[in-house]
């Protein structure tokens, strides 16, 4: 089958290098792609709905695989459904539950699912007031989509007014920012669990855990991740058990009785409290680095995971997973996440360590490709070097290895990685 995956990062190359490597697999495309995603399909530039819908019926693609949450928020699915398109991913309805930090929290409150105190408020001194009442840190969102960057961790009470009173102004995030939330600070680890869901059924995969800070011990901004592993053993059978329960059934039956049965990927970004989880966030997609991390452990084929998702008959597939771990390290550019640094050319040293091959590739993300073939970093997160072991200090391991044959002026990437796994924080 010809598959089309719309989307331009690392999660999107992940996604093509799982389903390049499984035979019921034709042709891939990339909508837009980027300078690697050349090497393994097509690329197409093309966003306009009407225009991708075209081209898919054009070139005999059988199913749109839509990476990153803005095209499902503006309705890609419920306009290739329309046109009689088999489509992954959740439609504009569904996908609030990340468009809208105060539909997911009220969602939340609905169906009895665990997550922060807090208020959703356009009132700065209703703000006020709900922030005398917690505790610092205090933590102040922005609703809608902001990139990873409508959240402030204040530190005190008269920085939380502060965030909230220029969030309300709108000098902080735009239009985003018309709407806030306040909440209560959860102290804790923090995970990604992934259910793909078909509207009826799911799949959990491994449980991942990213690693949001620009620098080493979780320290410097948030940035939209530095690293990924999985699975991770924070993650226990109880833990399975209670995300199951309390959180991924009763999500998915509210989601269906509200009338958007949920399909595509239910990203819930869980904060594990004294043995509770409990939800801080859901998005819609795959998580990015962590699709980067979760692809290389997928053992059955992954066309078989997005197609029958896609078409609601997951109860027919076989969805296994190797027992192994993947440890994925992004390099970023210079001055990220601040601004955007000066092309850097990506040379990657021949690869030697025999421990290396076929237990380590790179999945690119911010890189543009030349005519004569060369790679260049001109995004701010670059490149995933993603490292397969039987433990995760192998994968690690692996991953740095490969970290160290790689170059372009400016690199930066944690060392750290999974140390919460490691027992090293
Ligand atoms: P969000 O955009 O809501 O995912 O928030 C971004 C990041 O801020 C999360 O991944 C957490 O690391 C942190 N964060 C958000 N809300 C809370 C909270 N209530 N308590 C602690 N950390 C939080
Ligand atoms: N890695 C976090 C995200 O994709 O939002």
């Amino acid at each position: 089958m010809n598959i089309l995956i719309i989307g331009a990062g690392g999660r999107e190359y992940s996604i093509g290098l799982a389903l390049q490597k499984d035979k019921n697999v034709g042709k891939l495309y990339f909508a837009p792609g980027n300078g690697a995603t050349e090497m393994l399909g097509e690329n197409v530039p093309l966003s306009d709905f009407e225009a991708l819908a075209d081209f898919t019926e054009a070139h005999g693609i059988v199913l749109t695989i839509v990476g990153p949450e803005a095209p499902l928020v503006e309705g890609i699915v419920d306009y290739f459904r329309e046109r009689n398109l088999t489509v992954f991913g959740p439609t504009a309805a569904a996908a609030q539950l990340e468009g809208s930090k105060i539909f997911m929290k009220n969602f939340l409150a609905r169906h009895g699912v665990p997550t922060a105190r807090y208020i959703e408020t356009d009132s700065l001194d209703e703000a006020v007031q709900f922030i005398a009442t917690l505790d610092a840190p205090i933590v102040v969102k922005a609703d809608g989509l902001c990139g990873g960057k409508g959240v402030i961790i204040a530190q005190s009470h008269d920085e939380a007014k502060v965030a909230a009173a220029e969030m309300l102004a709108g000098s902080s995030f735009g239009d985003a920012g018309t709407s806030i939330v306040v909440e209560e600070f959860l102290d804790g680890y923090e995970l990604s669990v992934f259910a793909v869901c078909d509207g009826k059924d799911y799949v959990v995969l491994p449980a991942a855990q990213d690693h949001k800070r620009l620098l080493n011990d979780d320290q410097g901004p948030n940035t939209g991740g530095m690293g990924a592993y999985a699975p991770t053993p924070l993650v226990t059978d109880e833990i399975y058990a209670k995300l199951d329960e309390r959180v991924i059934r009763p999500t998915l039956k509210g989601m269906e009785a509200e009338g958007y049965p949920f399909t595509g990927v239910l990203f819930i970004g869980v904060m594990v409290v004294k043995g509770e989880p409990i939800i801080l966030e859901y998005n819609v997609r795959f998580g990015d680095p962590e699709c980067e991390a979760l692809m290389p452990l997928l053992k059955s084929p992954a066309s078989e995971l997005f197609y029958k998702a896609a078409i609601g008959d997951l109860k027919n597939a076989t969805i296994a997973f190797y027992e192994k771990y993947a440890v994925g390290v992004v390099m970023v550019s210079k001055a990220y996440p601040y601004k955007s640094s000066p092309p850097a050319e990506i040379v990657i040293d021949e690869i030697h360590h025999e421990a290396l091959k076929g237990e380590s590739h790179i999945s690119y993300a911010g890189v543009s490709r030349d005519e004569d073939g060369k790679l260049y970093a001109t995004g701010g997160r670059v490149l995933v070097c993603v490292g397969i072991g039987d433990s995760i200090k192998e994968a690690r391991d692996r991953a740095y290895m490969l970290v160290g044959q790689v170059h372009f002026v400016g690199k930066q990437c944690r060392t750290d990685i999974a140390y919460q796994a490691l027992g090293e924080g």
